[in-house]
């Protein structure tokens, strides 16, 4: 039985004092059971001092993304090492925005992921068609081929651990979420795939999410498919009263 994994991503919003004061309360009231894992995936600024805040709590700080090298000539980027140290547990890669505004490709997609499995940090890894893809049938092809080349010559054991996020591009932030039926349809093929790459048992465990406007309103349809195993959230993460909600319906 896979564990429900509820994310926030708050992308760019937030000052420091709203992330201190967003994690604080989120730490004091979110269940601590096995049945959920919280995330929240902040900007780097913050994560030093809400790592500090989620001290003791269940939840778990992430990043929204990082570069794939240690350490080196790379002005402006932030490195697994550094997060590992920071205390960081998660890092999302290959969000659409990162790969429509800034250059990223499958392969520092799959860079990266590797990366993160060099210093402990778990993947969050994003795949998702666009409109014009879905409307083309394209859907299954693509998304198959992100996580393939996501995966590409990673051990089963952290193909297993590594947690995929199916985000049509179409339904991220439009208020647009796809079907549940639409969405399972998805997360279930790229179980297939992951079973092709490595086997039934390991495909099995993987966590694969759902994201592009989950709120209260849809979560529990989407949570209730066979193949979506939690939510990677935008909007409906930035207050904590519906981000708990969320994570109540995880439980
Ligand atoms: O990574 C989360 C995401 O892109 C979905 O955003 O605002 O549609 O929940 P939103």
């Amino acid at each position: 039985m896979r564990k429900n994994v509820i994310a926030g991503n708050w992308k760019m919003n937030k000052t420091l004092s709203e992330a201190n004061q967003f994690v604080e309360e989120v730490a004091a009231k979110a269940p601590s059971n096995e049945q959920v894992e919280v995330i929240v995936c902040a900007p780097f600024p913050f994560l030093a001092s809400l790592v500090e805040k989620a001290k003791g709590s269940s939840v778990k700080i992430g990043a929204q993304n990082m570069h794939y090298e240690d350490n080196g000539a790379f002005t402006g980027e932030v490195s697994p090492v550094m997060l590992n140290d920071l205390g960081v547990t998660h890092v999302v890669i290959g969000h659409s925005e990162r790969r429509e505004y800034f250059a990223e490709t499958s392969e520092t997609v799959n860079k990266k992921t590797h990366a993160a499995f060099s210093h402990d940090l778990t993947p969050i890894v994003c795949v998702g068609e666009t409109l014009e893809q879905r409307e083309a049938n394209e859907t299954m092809n693509h998304v198959e081929s992100q996580v393939r080349k996501a995966l590409e010559g990673l051990s089963d054991e952290q193909v297993a651990d590594t947690i995929i996020a199916y985000e049509p591009i179409w339904a991220i932030g439009t208020g647009k979420t796809a079907t549940s039926d639409q969405a399972n349809e998805v997360c279930t093929h790229i179980r297939n795939v992951i079973k092709d790459v490595t086997s039934n048992e390991t495909a099995e465990k993987v966590i694969i999410q759902y994201g592009g406007s989950v709120k209260p309103a849809n979560v529990d349809e989407l949570l209730a498919k066979s193949d979506i195993d939690g939510a990677l959230v935008g909007g409906a993460s930035l207050e904590t009263a519906s981000f708990l909600k969320l994570v109540e319906a995880g439980t």
